[in-house]
């Protein structure tokens, strides 16, 4: 492979260096282009832009890989933990059994939140989206921990162990007590007896005079579905926690800043989008044909919601190993003949064999069926981006740690070409038309 590339621009011929990372991809390194041109490269969306090196996630998009820190999602989905997985992805190796004893005892001791900041879930009117509740919130830990959030990536790396366990762990409880204050219940604390998932699905929907007892299989598709959201290299919410992090904020700003980034449809609140497209489906009386035909058109708002991906240009490994997952905790779980699941089934199987999807390689990705799972395991819908950004917490912090630990690191700054009008004189308010 070679080692420099060379562009040529008007008559004059530029030498780039390239390098290859560890699978093998290649990449054009132009950071002096515009030093040594006065040309910089052009790329709307980042679609072929590497905006970092990062050892955390591997993902070739081609052959529907996907790896966390090496190890393929198919072992880490059969055999780990969410936990565990969580543990590996922010510190680069599978936990010894002392390492997972201590991070378990982390969480447990950072489940519960300070009692001032209950009062603070009140200020929220009752029908506020529980992904602006959870930002606010992760945002606002960094003034209960004002040590681990100094702003200074040296001080702040040094308490790295405790700050992400306060994350992992208190996520979930913020998560829950956002949708008891949006429901008018009281909250419930999180018990030290209770595994990550199960804790949860406790502060959900135990009553303070009936504990809520899930079923194995309930509690083994959400822990199922964290691991699969767990990381995802450079997505939209990722890049955005590296942005941030890059100006040197803390750990409890980036994330709650990934919150933010992963609210949209077109990322992290497809899972939202495919459940409310396919109960409109069914309000129609549509079996999907219609729906499919409309998608076609190419317009923004008739998108097959849980369908292509950025990277992906064939299967989404998690959509195969979710599905799978999906039809047993169905059976477990006693449900048959879901309508929803119907159309998800007919709209998946059309649009494989249709032209418009062939053609632009779109394929059914993991949201296309999360949403499904969340409904069948009883999470509300408006929580099921939520659930997303409890399961992506763990990428984000392996992230953030990365930027804040790269001693050469610069604040990421993109460039853009300027399109506006050219130098005008102000005018004053009476002489404007
Ligand atoms: N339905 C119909 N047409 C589509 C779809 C879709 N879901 N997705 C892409 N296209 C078309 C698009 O109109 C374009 O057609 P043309 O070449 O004729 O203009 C072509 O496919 C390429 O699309 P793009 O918008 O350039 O692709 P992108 O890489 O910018 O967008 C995406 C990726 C995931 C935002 C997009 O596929 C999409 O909107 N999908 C639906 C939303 C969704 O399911 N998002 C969850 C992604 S997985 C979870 C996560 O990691 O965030």
């Amino acid at each position: 492979m070679a080692t420099t590339a060379t562009l040529r621009l008007d008559q004059k011929e530029y030498t780039l260096p390239v390098f290859v990372g560890s699978e093998g991809e290649k990449a054009v390194d132009v950071r002096h282009l515009r030093n040594d041109s006065g040309c910089i490269t052009y790329d709307e969306g980042y679609g072929n832009t590497g905006s970092c090196q990062s050892a955390v996630t591997f993902i070739d998009g081609e052959a529907g890989i996907l790896r966390y820190r090496g190890y393929p999602i198919e072992q880490l989905a059969e055999y780990s933990s969410f936990i565990e997985t969580a543990y590996l992805i922010m510190n680069g190796e599978l936990p010894t059994p002392v390492q997972r004893k201590r991070f378990s005892q982390l969480l447990t001791e950072n489940a519960p939140i300070h009692s001032s900041m209950e009062h603070l879930f009140e200020g929220f009117p009752a029908d506020a989206p529980p992904m602006a509740i959870l930002s606010a919130m992760l945002n606002s830990l960094g003034c209960y921990y004002p040590h681990l959030a100094t702003n200074d990536h040296q001080r702040d790396l040094e308490n790295f162990e405790e700050t992400a366990a306060i994350i992992i762990s208190k996520v979930r409880t913020i998560a829950a007590y956002s949708y008891r204050a949006s429901r008018g219940l009281p909250y419930i604390y999180p018990r030290r007896d209770l595994p990550y998932c199960e804790n949860f699905l406790h502060m959900m929907f135990s009553t303070p005079y009936e504990p809520y007892i899930p079923l194995p299989e309930v509690a083994q598709a959400l822990n199922l579905f964290l691991l699969l959201h767990a990381d995802h290299e450079q997505n939209c919410s990722t890049s955005t926690v590296r942005m941030v992090a890059s100006s040197g904020a803390n750990l409890f700003a980036s994330a709650a800043a990934g919150v933010c980034a992963l609210w949209g449809p077109l990322h992290g609140g497809a899972n939202m989008a495919v459940l409310e497209m396919l109960k409109s489906i069914h309000a129609e009386g549509d079996d999907g044909t219609k729906f499919i035909e409309q998608a076609k058109l190419g317009k923004a708002d008739k998108r097959l919601m849980g369908f292509g991906h950025r990277v992906y240009k064939h299967y989404d490994p998690r959509a195969t190993i979710i599905k799978t997952s999906f039809y047993s905790a169905l059976a477990s779980l006693g449900i048959k003949d879901d309508p929803l699941l119907n159309i998800a089934m007919r709209l998946e199987e059309a649009a494989l064999k249709d032209d418009y999807f062939l053609a632009r390689k779109l394929y059914p990705n993991v949201d296309f069926y999360s949403g499904l799972i969340m409904r069948a395991i009883g999470i509300p819908e408006n929580m099921f981006t939520v659930m997303f950004a409890i399961g992506r917490m763990p990428g984000w912090i392996a992230n953030w740690r990365e930027v804040a630990s790269n001693q050469k690191g610069r604040i990421y700054r993109p460039r853009q070409i300027y399109t506006g009008a050219l130098k005008r004189d102000y005018v004053p308010p009476h002489q404007r038309k």
